[in-house]
């Protein structure tokens, strides 16, 4: 049985490891740094063994050994935003958690193709890899996906239609900025550019941008968390069964859209090494503008992790 380890058992971690046992395809294996909680956690779920029919296991631990020969680490590990916490704030916290994280997991699993979850993300992604010294297949973000399924609905929504058909794609960093790719959205292969006006285009548009601070603002404490998890379990799937699938992931780019050194939202490819390659694709004037915006705001955010990493160093 493969093995999957999530670090972070809150509501994104431990949602994503029930929707793993639930694809019956790996062990899952809850750490967090609170001591009961991944224990506590993973036996809810075991529980519901008998009526959910799991022949996979899920356990907490607050050792991180227990992860040992993980095919894949998930990292939600961190703090969410709270009252009065600016962004440089949860940047430099969570910075350092997940920094600390990965240690961990470059002594216990070497081999493991890690997929990053913590915000800010694709600047947390860059921590991971650095502390790490995994090859950039190994380490990737998981943002694309969710991006994408927001818009995947939404478009649904407004055309009426089986969400089933319709395909999209987010790329870019996981911020305001990050860039919904409207020529690349389709419905049974119909571009939606054919099925919707452009300002209702814009509106689905915007509302994919501002659907995480939607919700945020719904719960007010904590944020989303259920299709977070489902986006992980569907990158982990595409992972753990090798089955390759172009899925929107946070890359690191060597030159890829003329972008170097900086991760950031592509289509790639997703097998058992994990990001295999990444998909190039021929984009317009405005829509590489879009990405290298975005791509110049996630080079910001790293130089300024940097900065206060050297300030404290
Ligand atoms: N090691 C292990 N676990 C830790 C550590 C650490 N050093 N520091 C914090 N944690 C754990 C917390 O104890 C908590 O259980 O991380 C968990 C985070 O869970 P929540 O607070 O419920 O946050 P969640 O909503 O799951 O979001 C986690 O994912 O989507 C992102 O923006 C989100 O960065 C956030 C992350």
């Amino acid at each position: 049985m493969k093995k999957v380890s999530i670090i972070g058992a809150g509501h994104v971690g431990a949602t994503a490891g029930l929707y793993l046992l639930e694809k019956k395809i790996a062990d899952v294996v809850l750490i967090d740094i609170v001591e009961g909680l991944p224990q506590g956690k993973a036996m809810d779920i075991s529980h519901a063994a008998p009526l959910r029919n799991y022949l996979n296991t899920i356990t907490g631990s607050n050792d991180y050994a227990a992860i040992s020969g993980s095919d894949v680490v998930v990292i939600t590990a961190g703090l969410p935003r709270k009252p009065g916490m600016s962004r440089a704030d949860l940047l430099t916290t969570n910075a350092r958690i997940v920094g600390g994280v990965a240690e961990q997991v470059k002594a216990y699993a070497p081999d493991a193709v890690v997929i990053v979850v913590t915000n800010p993300l694709d600047v947390i992604c860059h921590v991971v890899r650095e502390t790490t010294g995994f090859p950039r297949e190994r380490v990737i973000g998981m943002a694309g996906v969710l991006d994408s399924t927001r818009f995947r609905l939404f478009i649904a929504e407004e055309l009426g239609v089986h969400l089933r058909d319709v395909v999209a794609l987010v790329m870019g960093g996981h911020g305001d900025d990050m860039v919904p790719l409207p020529r690349y959205t389709s419905v049974s292969g119909i571009s939606i550019t054919e099925l919707l006006s452009q300002n209702t285009i814009e509106r689905l548009v915007a509302r994919t941008r501002t659907g995480g601070g939607e919700i945020v603002g719904l719960l007010k404490e904590g944020s989303a968390f259920y299709a977070p998890a489902s986006s992980i379990a569907e990158m982990a799937e595409a992972i753990l069964l090798n089955i390759k699938r172009i899925l929107p992931v946070s890359a690191y780019l060597e030159g890829e859209y003329g972008l170097k050194g900086v991760y950031v939202g592509v289509p790639a490819i997703l097998g058992e090494n994990g990001m295999e390659r990444v998909v190039e694709l021929a984009l317009t004037y405005d829509e590489r503008n879009a990405l290298h915006t975005s791509a110049g705001s996630v080079t910001k955010s790293i130089a300024q992790w940097e900065a206060a990493k050297g300030a404290a160093a």
